[in-house]
């Protein structure tokens, strides 16, 4: 990355620019990247620790075409969003908890990650940098990209000997088609996410690149995604290719425990937490496919989807309704207390939103 990239941060967050609203259709935002002004870079050698990025305009990146990232894919990413509030004010949800899940994930993948602070404080820029691009009120959110990439060159299989940690930001409406309807799902028995001991507990990129089979497969078959089993028994309930999935039954609330092979959802654990704030009794445990037989509800929940009602869920041919096409009632109640607390409409009790 050449010196005359570099960005005077100041500068381009008190910039007049900066107030004025990107110009995009803000009524029709789906889950796809519009480019924006600026990315955060921060680089670092392995052995060494990270010590200072800087944002350059958002663009092409060089890289080795022998990086271990592109040849043995060693990397993560991250996900999270900036919202607009009515007052103009700029609100992050839970950023540490996305540094946290880095740093583990780095651990797994022997990369080294940047600390809490350096996570926080790059995101903060780079949204600060792209603040024309959050969406207004109502209209949307800035989903922000951290990356962590192999990037220095290497052949036979080893850690990278170089490391680019990278943010990039696009604004964005909702993640399913369907928009705020319920989704439907297809349990395929023949590909699973993750195994025992392997990385499905961690963003790794690998993880998503081997779902993108079944997943097209189920559209193509008019399916919104697919919902993966445990790989031992083929029996228990892990999660959806880009979210965790909650099961509804009376005040129970149940969703696949944390094992290793399911991804620590910030929005799986804050949905936890706000159950059961309201009374709902929540079980982090094994969950059958059996159970979604007499379910009453089933959602997802992730950063991309916030919590999306699932309307239908076919397994061997056998399609198990949920709604009658409609959103369930705590599905609706735990979505509406989701966002209102991520738009500052609520007493953010728990400490969780972060005022830029
Ligand atoms: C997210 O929800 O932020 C994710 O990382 C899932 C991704 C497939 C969009």
């Amino acid at each position: 990355y050449s010196e005359h990239n570099s960005i005077d941060q100041e500068a381009v967050i008190k910039s007049d620019r900066a107030y004025e609203l990107g110009a995009i259709d803000w009524d029709s935002l789906g889950f796809s990247l519009t480019p924006t002004d600026y990315m955060y870079v921060m680089k670092c050698s392995q052995g060494q620790s990270f010590k200072k990025g800087e944002l350059q305009r958002f663009g092409i990146i060089e890289l080795s075409p022998s990086a271990g990232v592109l040849n043995y894919g060693q990397g993560l990413f991250e996900g999270l969003k900036a919202q607009r509030k009515q007052d103009g004010k700029i609100l992050l949800f839970r950023p540490e908890e996305n540094a946290l899940r880095m740093r583990m994930g780095a651990e797994r993948m022997c990369m080294p990650s940047p600390t809490v602070e350096q996570f926080v404080d790059a995101v903060t820029a780079t949204v600060l940098a792209n603040k024309r691009w959050i969406p207004p009120p109502g209209k949307g959110s800035l989903y922000i990209r951290p990356l962590l990439i192999g990037s220095g060159a290497v052949l036979s299989l080893v850690p990278s000997p170089e490391y680019t940690f990278l943010i990039y930001v696009s604004p964005v409406g909702n993640y399913f088609k369907e928009g705020i309807a319920p989704i439907h799902l297809l349990i395929d028995t023949e590909v699973h996410r993750a195994v025992p001991g392997g990385t499905g507990g961690v963003k790794t990129l690998g993880n998503y690149a081997s779902v993108l089979k079944a997943q097209t497969t189920a559209q193509a078959k008019g399916y919104t995604d697919v919902l993966y089993l445990d790989c031992v028994h083929k029996k228990y309930l892990e999660e959806v290719s880009s979210c965790n999935v909650f099961v509804v039954k009376g005040n129970v609330i149940s969703t696949p425990a944390i094992k290793g092979t399911i991804l620590p959802g910030i929005t799986r654990k804050s949905i936890i937490d706000v159950a059961r704030s309201q009374g709902f009794q929540v079980e982090e445990r094994l969950v059958a496919v059996d159970e979604l037989l007499d379910a009453d509800e089933v959602f997802c929940t992730g950063t991309a989807v916030v919590v999306s009602p699932v309307g239908s869920i076919t397994y061997h041919g056998e399609r198990l309704s949920y709604g009658n096409g409609e959103v369930g009632v705590v599905s609706q109640q735990l979505y509406s207390a989701l966002t209102r607390l991520q738009m500052g409409l609520t007493d953010d009790k728990m400490n969780w939103v972060v005022e830029l």
